[in-house]
């Protein structure tokens, strides 16, 4: 039985590690969290292969679609294309530090510009039918004052009934830092999120940036309605073994991530027939053991077997085995 909607905790939009096969895996840890896909352009769902980018498996659900674009009539057409499909929501990426990209602006320098952003978010909505719209923000870019600018742009669009807006708390610098130091460097801020649910206690808002264990996070969830977990989710996933059970009052999918990584076995046996090499699925599951004895024995033989050709599930056990065999001689 599900207490708190499924936001209350959440996965992020991460590029090339979200992907269904990792999603899939994720849901054998955490039924009821909700995640989010790799971020789809609107340019490219709606002139490129949208059955491809949207590609997913109904174990995934509740999952949400993340898409990137600053063209109102663009993103329209692209959340006409995905609404095809039961999204918990549909996300407008107003975080992701790249700056210009062939096919146009989109991500946190659209922070810049919160006519254009609601401008977005309208035509979104108008487009989506049921499924509602979220946003993913940062608390500025550049040069911003997050005190004088971040209040008066997420009041910008306060109004438009948004499911879900998700603050990753530091700034974005767009000029001079990489995406990944755009990670790291910008001091966090979560006091700022709260500050927006103070102002706007209507608002769902979702704290994100460095959340590592659900069980001391879950303080904040007195102040904010969810948790969004991006790095530690794919490194360490077991971290959030515990929360269908501890948040959604729910039971836990398996009691171990042995389990938990053999559940899925069904699902590779189909993806391999269909082709797909090994390694599209284990390069997410190797922070599955973290700092179990043998844990490095298992990463090695995923890592150097996996994309072997007609590598098939044995391989997994194979590199499951050591995490026994180091236990048995210890
Ligand atoms: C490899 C990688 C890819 C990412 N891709 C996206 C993306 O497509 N869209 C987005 O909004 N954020 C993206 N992010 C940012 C994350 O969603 C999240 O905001 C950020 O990692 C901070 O959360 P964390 O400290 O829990 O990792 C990405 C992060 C990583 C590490």
């Amino acid at each position: 039985m599900t207490q708190h909607p499924a936001h209350t905790i959440s996965q992020a939009p991460m590029m090339d590690w979200s992907t269904r096969h990792q999603r899939v895996f994720m849901r054998s840890i955490t039924r009821q969290s909700l995640l989010y896909t790799e971020m789809v352009t609107a340019p490219a769902l709606v002139f490129g292969d949208a059955e491809r980018l949207l590609e997913h498996n109904p174990a995934e659900y509740p999952l949400a679609l993340q898409l990137g674009g600053s063209d109102p009539e663009q993103l329209a057409a692209a959340t006409r294309i995905a609404a095809q499909h039961p999204y918990y929501e549909i996300n407008l990426n107003l975080g992701c530090p790249s700056d210009r990209v062939q096919s146009g602006q989109f991500g946190a320098s659209l922070m810049a510009d919160p006519v254009r952003v609601r401008e977005c978010l309208q035509a979104m909505a108008s487009a989506s039918g049921p499924i509602p719209i979220s946003a993913k923000i940062r608390i500025g870019i550049d040069e911003q004052d997050p005190d004088k600018t971040l209040l008066p742009f997420v009041e910008h669009i306060a109004d438009l009934n948004l499911n879900t807006l998700t603050v990753h708390a530091r700034k974005a610098i767009l000029k001079g830092l990489s995406p990944k130091q755009n990670r790291e460097i910008p001091p966090l801020q979560p006091e700022r999120a709260a500050d927006i649910k103070r102002a706007m206690p209507h608002l769902t808002v979702v704290l994100n940036g460095q959340l590592e264990n659900p069980a001391v996070d879950s303080a904040w969830l007195n102040r904010l309605d969810g948790l969004m977990y991006g790095r530690a989710a794919y490194h360490t996933p077991w971290c959030l073994a515990d929360v269908d059970r501890s948040i959604f009052g729910d039971s836990a999918p398996h009691a171990s991530p042995e389990e938990a990584l053999r559940s899925c076995y069904g699902y590779l046996e189909g993806e391999l027939s269909k082709g797909v090499p090994l390694a599209h699925f284990t390069r997410h599951v190797l922070g599955l053991f973290k700092d179990r004895p043998g844990a490095r024995n298992y990463r090695r033989t995923l890592t150097e077997d996996a994309h072997k050709p007609g590598a098939g599930i044995d391989v997994i056990e194979r590199a499951l085995a050591h995490l026994t065999l180091e236990r048995k001689t210890q």
